[in-house]
């Protein structure tokens, strides 16, 4: 264990961004045939890159002239 909090929310965003590509995959392979699914993925997809955008940030939130933005 160990490294620093910056170490540790970027491997939160790997993370996240995993989550949103898994959800991304599973709205691909339902295309059109089950709408209400699709609809229901979306939303969970929309609160994940949400998760992502706002770990993204974290670094600058704490310290914005030591820890820009992660990429
Ligand atoms: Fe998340």
């Amino acid at each position: 264990m160990g490294g620093s909090l910056v170490d540790m929310i970027r491997e939160d965003l790997v993370a996240e961004r995993i989550a949103v590509e898994s959800y991304s995959e599973i709205i691909r392979w339902l295309g059109d045939d089950d709408q209400t699914t699709r609809n229901l993925i979306e939303d969970i997809l929309k609160k994940e890159e949400e998760h992502a955008d706002d770990l993204s940030n974290m670094p600058e939130t704490f310290d914005p002239e030591k820890a820009p933005a992660l990429k």
